[in-house]
């Protein structure tokens, strides 16, 4: 089946999607995106999602091209005309084409792109021995609760952790943890849940709000505020969550186990609840 994207009012093959070279996305960077995991065709959280867009949008002082109500629309058009029944949208606005000038165009038009891709199941052997992951001091700016396309930083420090055969880079800011180049990370010690705070300095990320949602649902204690790198260090389990990866445990971290060296107690715990979860909301016929 071919692949169907959105561009500026049309559905398209993905082939045939074409955008000028002067976009601004591609001459500064100049945009916001999402990703929306869509489970059974349900997109998951898609109201969160859309709110956390119009923060991105805000951050950016970027008009809304589309209510709600049209997002939606759009949405479940995308979605029905591509394959999978587990799918992920990524969802991508810039501030239009316009002749190269970093001040912001006027009456210029939004570039709207919008894909489907699929959406896998974390491979078993993932799931039994966790990944690897190292750190890296947090060289971005201190806008990183909008969720820009210019992910320059992000790319290079994805990229350490690829050059060390890890899966993730946890990042490291004035001795405190950020977040990963992609993903939010927590930290259990002591049987507590830690989670660095909604700031300026991280994603406010969908699926961290779900897992301290579902951690406070089943009696697991958790803490929001700063983490500091040597409770990184110490720390009993440490797990990395985002969109498409769910949540998953880190078992080495710069080369040493992490605690035990593999997925502890908790994480097992809350892959189940994550998975429950999912399975309660998302794979209702009648939804
Ligand atoms: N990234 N922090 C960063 C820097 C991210 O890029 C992401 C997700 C997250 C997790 O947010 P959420 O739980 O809402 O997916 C945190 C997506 C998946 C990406 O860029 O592909």
């Amino acid at each position: 089946m071919v692949q169907i994207v959105y561009l500026n009012g049309a559905f398209l093959p993905l082939e045939d999607a074409r955008v000028p070279v002067l976009d601004r996305g591609f001459i500064f960077g100049d945009g916001v995106y999402e990703v929306i995991p869509v489970y059974s065709r349900h997109p998951f959280r898609l109201a969160e999602h859309l709110q956390r867009l119009q923060h991105s949008l805000d951050g950016i002082r970027l008009a809304n091209p589309h209510s709600d109500v049209e997002w939606r629309e759009l949405i479940r058009e995308m979605i029905a005309r591509n394959e999978g029944e587990d799918q992920y949208l990524y969802l991508h606005i810039t501030r239009g084409v316009a002749k190269r000038d970093h001040a912001f165009p006027k009456d210029t038009p939004p570039t709207v792109f919008m894909m489907s891709s699929p959406l896998l199941p974390a491979a078993q052997a993932l799931r039994e021995h966790g990944v690897a992951a190292i750190t890296a001091p947090d060289n971005r700016w201190l806008r990183c609760d909008i969720k820009a396309i210019s992910l320059l930083p992000n790319v290079l420090l994805r990229q350490l952790a690829v050059d060390a055969g890890a899966a993730e880079t946890v990042m490291l800011r004035d001795g405190f943890l950020s977040e990963g180049a992609a993903s939010n990370i927590f930290v259990v010690k002591d049987g507590v849940l830690l989670a660095p705070p909604k700031d300026h300095l991280m994603l406010p990320g969908i699926t961290y709000d779900v897992v301290l949602e579902l951690a406070a649902a089943h009696g697991i204690p958790s803490r929001v505020g700063p983490v500091a790198e040597d409770t990184l260090r110490s720390a009993d389990e440490i797990w990395l969550t985002s969109s498409t990866r769910e949540v998953q445990a880190i078992t080495r971290l710069d080369g040493s186990a992490v605690g035990a060296g593999e997925p502890g107690p908790l994480f097992q715990k809350m892959d189940r609840f994550y998975q429950d979860y999912k399975a309660t909301i998302m794979r209702q016929p009648s939804l």
